[in-house]
């Protein structure tokens, strides 16, 4: 990069005011979103009656994974939430707070890991990290913080792109990106280096099993993963585990 360091959240700030146009155009992005967000809310532990649940979305980005765990919330009957979406980026927290929210959401400028360190153990039930991991340098490091902030019984809900360990995925995900993605980044006036470096980042990230491996050196149990019908089969999942009641 013509001599200066990339900075991802410099990136994703140039992106922000086209990130929603650009999702909107991936099939499946929200529906899969919303199922990522029902596993969370499926395995909030239960609460005394009246406090509410504390969730955190670490990478919330312009709030689309927010709204999803708003939405399955609300779908479940699991009343209100305290919601706190953390996103490195400033300028794709600024197109989160352009929308409305209800009381109990709360919306971040921070690094993921930085945000964890500051909360005391046990103190949350669920975390959703959307897009999120594979972004991180200290991978481990993020699950361990989770782990250790999760109340007995809380979830952590990994959602993202892995392609490694599959021949077809690698190739799918490949012609996928220099076909489609990259150059509609380019139609639709979106940030191409932070698209590239998408394709680059997922192809060089864990591959499901080894994300499910992080989890359970973590310490959290019951971890399960699921991908997506269509093209994303085998492409995009969900990984789910659990604190130790
Ligand atoms: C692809 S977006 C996903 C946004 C949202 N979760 C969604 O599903 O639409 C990934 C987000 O993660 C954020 N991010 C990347 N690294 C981060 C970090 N270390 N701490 C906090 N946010 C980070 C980026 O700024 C970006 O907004």
């Amino acid at each position: 990069m013509t001599g200066h360091e990339w900075v991802l959240a410099d990136a994703f700030d140039r992106a922000a005011p086209t990130y929603d146009a650009m999702v909107a155009l991936s099939p499946g992005y929200h529906g899969q979103l919303r199922t990522a967000a029902e596993a969370l809310v499926d395995g909030l532990p239960s609460r005394a009656a009246g406090s509410d649940p504390v969730v955190l979305d670490l990478g919330c980005g312009s709030g689309a994974s927010t709204r999803a765990v708003l939405d399955a919330a609300r779908a479940a009957g699991r009343g209100d939430l305290d919601v706190t979406g953390v996103d490195a980026s400033a300028g794709m927290v600024a197109e989160a707070r352009r929308k409305d929210w209800p009381a109990g959401v709360r919306l971040v400028v921070d690094d993921a890991l930085a945000h964890l360190r500051s909360l005391p153990d046990r103190s949350v039930d669920g975390v959703l990290g959307a897009y999120l991991l594979r972004n991180v340098p200290d991978r481990d490091g993020i699950v361990q913080e989770v782990a250790r902030v999760l109340r007995p019984g809380g979830v952590l809900v990994l959602h993202d792109y892995s392609v490694a360990g599959s021949l077809r995925a690698r190739a799918i995900w490949a012609a996928v990106c220099h076909t489609v993605i990259i150059p509609l980044a380019v139609v639709k006036g979106s940030d191409v280096p932070l698209h590239r470096y998408l394709y680059r980042s997922v192809r060089d990230f864990d591959s499901v099993e080894g994300i499910c491996r992080r989890l359970q050196t973590s310490g959290l149990v019951a971890v399960r993963h699921r991908s997506y019908p269509g093209w994303q089969d085998g492409i995009v999942h969900t990984v789910v585990g659990h604190a130790p009641s």
